[in-house]
């Protein structure tokens, strides 16, 4: 038997992401807010998840949409109160979900009150709170970009100085090199963890230990110094899960960040599997087609190094990345089925699944007519400078539709009523126009829905600890169609296989699953040894003993 009881409590979670713009607005002013999540606890409940991941509510003058903050310890007044925040955190307790807070340590907004002061002089005690270069006007300290466009140096002319932002010009690099910015952001963690908080997802945090100088920003020398020591100091106090997001991960790092000591977090978003879609050295803007037979050694290399030696995040959506289902699946003749599909491979992994607000619905992406409809800093300014450098603008288009953060950021389908039921006022981004026929109101009634079908899935994992502890073995891996895999515990085996494409596709491993029970299953009927479009089933055999 699994020793369920000394597990971390994150270990069989689900855990569930709100982007607060886009998910309830309570208000009628267009923009989601934390009374709107509140309204909507027991829908979550429902779904079976054990947390909530909050994409950023602090003040922020909403530059990257609250990933630039101004203050954090109070709540932007866009999206509530402390108090709000407070009865949020109550709430959500009553009903056993977790609040996990995001944290952006990286930088600031270039209108927090340190940053504000770090520009009055260069004597002003906040001023090394930043990362500042001398220089002259026009002649930069180095060549390197931010992430959003244009350099990665801003020209600040009362000091004859430049600041530095990995990001855009309104979110100024802290300099982590200063033990006093250190311990600002343990002391305003060890606050938001008195207000009862479940854990916290770090933003870019493997950026944090930048030396500019030497043009690193990733993975940087101290890096694991700083997460040690910001573990020890404030998440070790509290039974938390922790999360970083580290686009530079890879599987030798991230048995560090996710050590199972505990000694820095509890695991890391990584990203090499969602950056296989795009031609390789370029930007995701440069899209290319999913290499299959890449994607299973992908996940299978990160099934088996973090085996006992880490712990995964298992995602295939969140707030920056476009809807899965139009992404890998098909949005359209089989929308449902590949949904479910995609579903069925991720959440069968070992690691903890993030489902991202709609994937449960399999909500998809969107294309808006222009540019002029999409919010987006990174995605307004790749097609300016695009259309600059003379790109043809269908193609930028194209790009956009593929891959928009924006795809991601439109309202909740919550009904067929007006706006999708987001708000009775006019939505900051507009609603996808297939609210109509995708939303939960429907999908909740519906027992062969996508909503129903991750509810299913959340509630097979607190059934089965092979999900939580079973060895990983991916079979058929050459295979251009089927993604096969193994779990196996001492209670049994666990086989999740699936059709990743549109086309019927040969699985004869099937044949020796013909008394397996059936976990779940996207079509009705049995499996066989030829599996439809998308199909995708999760077979059980009990062990021996
Ligand atoms: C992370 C966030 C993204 C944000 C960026 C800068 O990648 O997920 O939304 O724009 O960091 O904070």
């Amino acid at each position: 038997m699994t020793e369920k009881k000394n597990l971390p409590w994150w270990k069989d979670a689900v855990v569930y992401q709100i982007y607060p713009k886009s998910f309830q607005d309570s208000d009628g002013d267009g923009i989601g807010d934390i009374r709107g999540i509140i309204s909507r606890l027991d829908y979550l409940a429902d779904l079976g998840i054990d947390a909530v991941w909050l994409s950023p509510v602090y003040c922020s003058p909403q530059d990257d949409n609250g990933y630039d903050i101004s203050d954090y310890q109070d709540i932007d007044p866009m999206f509530g109160t402390l108090a709000d925040m407070e009865e949020l955190i109550a709430e959500a307790k009553k009903r056993n979900i977790r609040i996990i807070m995001d944290l952006v340590l990286n930088h600031t907004s270039d209108e927090h009150r340190w940053f504000l002061e770090a520009k009055k002089s260069r004597e002003n005690p906040y001023h090394d709170y930043y990362v500042w270069r001398d220089g002259a006007e026009g002649e930069l300290p180095n060549d390197m970009k931010a992430s959003f466009g244009g350099p990665a140096w801003e020209w600040v002319p009362e000091l004859k100085q430049y600041y530095f932002h990995q990001f855009s010009v309104k979110q100024p690099d802290l300099n982590w090199e200063n033990p006093k910015v250190r311990r600002e952001i343990y002391d305003m963690i060890l606050w938001w963890m008195d207000k009862g908080v479940g854990g916290f997802r770090l933003d870019v945090i493997d950026q944090v230990a930048k030396e500019p100088d030497r043009k690193i920003t990733n993975n940087g020398p101290r890096l694991h110094e700083f997460l040690q020591e910001m573990s020890r100091e404030t998440f070790q106090k509290g039974d938390l899960i922790t999360v970083g997001e580290a686009w530079g991960a890879n599987t030798e790092n991230a048995k560090l960040y996710s050590s199972p000591d505990g000694s820095e977090f509890s695991m890391v978003f990584q990203f090499e599997h969602m950056m296989l879609d795009q031609q390789p050295g370029k930007e995701k803007w440069d899209l290319a087609p999913l290499p299959f037979v890449k994607l299973k050694q992908c996940m299978a290399k990160w099934q088996r190094e973090l085996y006992g030696r880490g712990w995964n995040s298992l995602f295939m959506d969140n707030h920056d990345l476009p809807r899965i289902v139009s992404r890998w699946g098909d949005d359209k003749e089989y929308r449902e089925e590949s949904a479910k599909m995609l579903a069925t491979v991720f959440h069968g992994m070992q690691g903890t699944p993030y489902i991202y607000q709609g994937e449960e619905l399999g909500m998809t992406n969107v294309k808006f007519e222009d540019i002029t409809h999409y919010r987006d800093i990174e995605t307004l300014n790749l097609y300016r400078e695009r259309l600059e450098n003379g790109y043809d603008p269908d193609d930028v288009m194209r790009s956009v539709y593929a891959k928009s953060r924006d795809n991601a950021r439109t309202p909740m389908q919550w009904s067929a009523e007006k706006n999708a039921g987001f708000t009775d006022g006019t939505p900051w981004i507009e609603v996808n126009p297939n609210y109509i026929e995708i939303n939960a109101d429907s999908e909740r009634r519906d027992p062969d829905s996508v909503f129903s079908y991750y509810r299913t899935l959340t509630h097979l994992r607190k059934e089965y600890p092979v999900f939580i502890d079973g060895k990983f073995e991916l079979l058929m891996e050459e295979d251009e169609q089927i993604f096969a895999y193994t779990r196996t515990s001492s209670e049994g085996e666990m086989l999740v296989c699936a059709n990743f494409s549109g086309e019927p596709a040969k699985c004869p491993l099937i044949s020796g699953w013909k008394d397996a029970r059936e976990l779940i299953h996207n079509y009705h009927g049995d499996v066989t040894e030829e599996l439809r479009p998308y199909e995708a089933v999760m077979l059980w055999k009990a062990g021996e003993n």
